[in-house]
């Protein structure tokens, strides 16, 4: 998709960290965008700051784990500015903890935003794409997706399956000459709001989940020595760049940068010489160390 100027855009997970990144980024380059997401006030955020730069906006607030809300914010879309050229299905959480202890609503949480929230994105507004011969959809894995770090069973799932299913809808959206798009982004560590993902827990999954009810930012000081590593990771600005150079260049894989790579290539080659894997290091490690050894 050469020209984004004048296009219509919906980015789920808009409000924050790489999903605003991109709603900016798509609406600087001429985009009209449908920001949507779970949380109001920096949602409302967001469409303020595109308008006020010139741009056009309007918030959805949308949970994506819900077949009816994602539904309803096609309908949206479509009411305000037409059919969608743009999708991405990003809104994302962190649900942490080792296979053996998560609880069975946190799995259904982290299924429900980072997988479900992708197979409805592509469900509510792929057909359309096909309908008119042309669309870009972006899905958000991770680095998480090419990998298998301890304590991440249920985000690793999530991610390892966003993967297959978007190398998948791009097989058949090549192979069926549909002139649909796809990219599959595959974020590094990026400067954003993960670590504090509890915060958008619905009632419906908390059971297990932490107690908010004191201090949402105090999750415990692990947390708050994640967090402040994070914060000094790439800025989700630049990410935002890269996704709209990336639907420009109808590029797939989208990795954000090159810090995983060695993990990634150790685990392909245990996998090419039928090899049982020896203890890895840890994804976070590469985060402190910034990727020496
Ligand atoms: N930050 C990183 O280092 C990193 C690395 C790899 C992948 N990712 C992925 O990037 C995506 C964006 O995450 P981020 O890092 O920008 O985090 P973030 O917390 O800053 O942004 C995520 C957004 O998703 C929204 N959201 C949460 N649950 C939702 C729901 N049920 N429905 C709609 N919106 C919901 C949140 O309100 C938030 O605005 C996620 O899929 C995440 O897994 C992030």
């Amino acid at each position: 998709m050469d020209d984004i100027s004048g296009k219509i855009a919906v980015v789920t997970g808009g409000a924050s960290g790489i999903g605003r990144g991109t709603a900016m980024a798509l609406a600087a380059a001429g985009a009209r965008v449908v920001v949507a997401d779970i949380e109001q006030p920096p949602l409302d955020a967001v469409v303020a700051e595109i308008e006020g730069a010139g741009g056009t906006a309007i918030g959805v607030i949308t949970d994506v784990s819900s077949w009816e809300s994602v539904a309803a914010l096609r309908e949206a879309c479509e009411e305000a500015f037409g059919p969608a050229d743009i999708v991405m299905n990003n809104a994302g959480v962190a649900g942490g903890g080792a296979i053996s202890d998560i609880e069975l609503p946190a799995w259904e949480w982290t299924l429900g935003v980072n997988l479900w929230g992708v197979i409805y994105g592509v469900k509510a507004f792929l057909p359309s794409m096909l309908e008119r011969g042309s669309g870009h959809i972006v899905n958000t894995a991770s680095i998480a997706g090419h990998l298998t770090s301890v304590g991440m069973g249920a985000y690793n799932t999530t991610k390892h399956a966003v993967s297959g299913f978007t190398e998948t809808l791009q097989q058949e959206m090549l192979q069926g000459e549909t002139g649909v798009g796809v990219t599959c982004l595959c974020p590094g560590f990026v400067a954003t709001n993960i670590v504090t993902s509890e915060r958008n827990r619905p009632e419906r999954f908390r059971e297990g989940g932490p107690d908010l009810d004191d201090d949402q930012g105090s999750l415990g000081e692990m947390t708050s020595v994640i967090a402040d590593a994070y914060a000094a990771q790439l800025d989700p600005a630049v990410v935002g760049e890269q996704v709209v150079e990336a639907i420009r260049e109808n590029r797939f894989w989208l990795f954000t940068d090159d810090l995983a790579d060695d993990m990634i290539r150790e685990r392909h080659a245990d996998i090419e010489t039928r090899s049982n894997p020896g203890a890895r290091a840890h994804l976070m490690e590469l985060m402190f160390s910034g990727g020496d050894e």
